[in-house]
């Protein structure tokens, strides 16, 4: 199986600081692969790193064998990857559709009746809210709202930043649900960076754990979710 997403010996620095020290990852068409570790390690990092801000300073980051490690984020974004950062970046000011029309643009006119109503089957609560302005949605919807967003441009790879952060349990699951659901249904590949080590690997299929900017771990989500040394930093009463 050859990649979709590879970052080969990736290095990355704020300033003088060194967040990513060497990272390898593949993300295989298909998968889901998740991103665990501590605050600070360096997860967000990484996802950013795929967009090019902050750029790797050292390695690459290869989709569908194209180096794309100093490509601009919009040519990226045409590649059929797209984001839902960290923090539910939606456009606060603009209604749900409006944010849902942003998130379609790359994928074109055509498709957009029929992947509005794709995204409202996964999140219902969104075509009750259309012309509510994003900013005044709830954390969770904020979230669907993202998510949905990134969905709109029929992505081929999907990046994930913390989407549990903040919410309640129901709206985990039915976050996580839908996302389980798209890659059974539609094969969508997703990169997931979660601190919510024991529902990221319990959805993923295969994971990484990243400490200081590395890759300390990496395996079958069934079997980082055995290992004591995952269970201990990052599963004990944190789930
Ligand atoms: N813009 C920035 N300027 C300087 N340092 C930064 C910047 N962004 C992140 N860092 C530092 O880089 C390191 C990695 O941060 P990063 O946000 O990637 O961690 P994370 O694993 O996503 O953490 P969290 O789980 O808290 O979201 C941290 O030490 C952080 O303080
Ligand atoms: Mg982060």
């Amino acid at each position: 199986m050859s990649a979709l997403l590879s970052i080969r010996g990736v290095h990355t620095y704020y300033g003088n600081i060194r967040a990513l020290a060497g990272v390898d990852l593949e993300v295989n068409q298909g998968e889901i692969v998740a991103l665990i570790g501590s605050n600070g390690a360096g997860k967000s990092t990484l996802m950013m790193t795929i967009f090019g801000a902050p750029r790797a300073r050292e390695g690459h980051v290869v989709f569908e064998g194209r180096d794309i490690t100093r490509m601009a984020a919009h040519h990226i974004a045409r590649l059929r990857i797209a984001q839902s950062p960290e923090g539910r970046r939606i456009f606060a000011r603009m209604s749900v559709l409006e944010n849902l029309q942003m998130g379609s643009v790359v994928a074109g006119a055509e498709h957009f009746e029929e992947d509005l109503e794709r995204v409202f089957t996964l999140f219902p609560r969104l075509k009750e809210r259309l012309t509510q302005r994003g900013g005044t949605l709830s954390g969770g919807e904020q979230q669907m709202l993202a998510i949905a967003r990134a969905l709109m441009s029929r992505p081929r790879l999907l990046l994930l930043d913390e989407p549990s952060l903040g919410l309640a349990p129901l709206i985990v699951k039915q976050i996580f649900d839908a996302i389980r659901q798209l890659n059974q249904t539609e094969g969508l590949t997703v990169f997931i960076v979660e601190q919510n080590a024991y529902h990221a690997l319990k959805l993923a299929h295969r994971g990484y754990v990243m400490v200081n900017g590395r890759i300390t771990l990496s395996g079958p989500s069934a079997e980082l979710l055995s290992r004591e040394e995952v269970r201990a930093a990052y599963l004990e009463g944190g789930h």
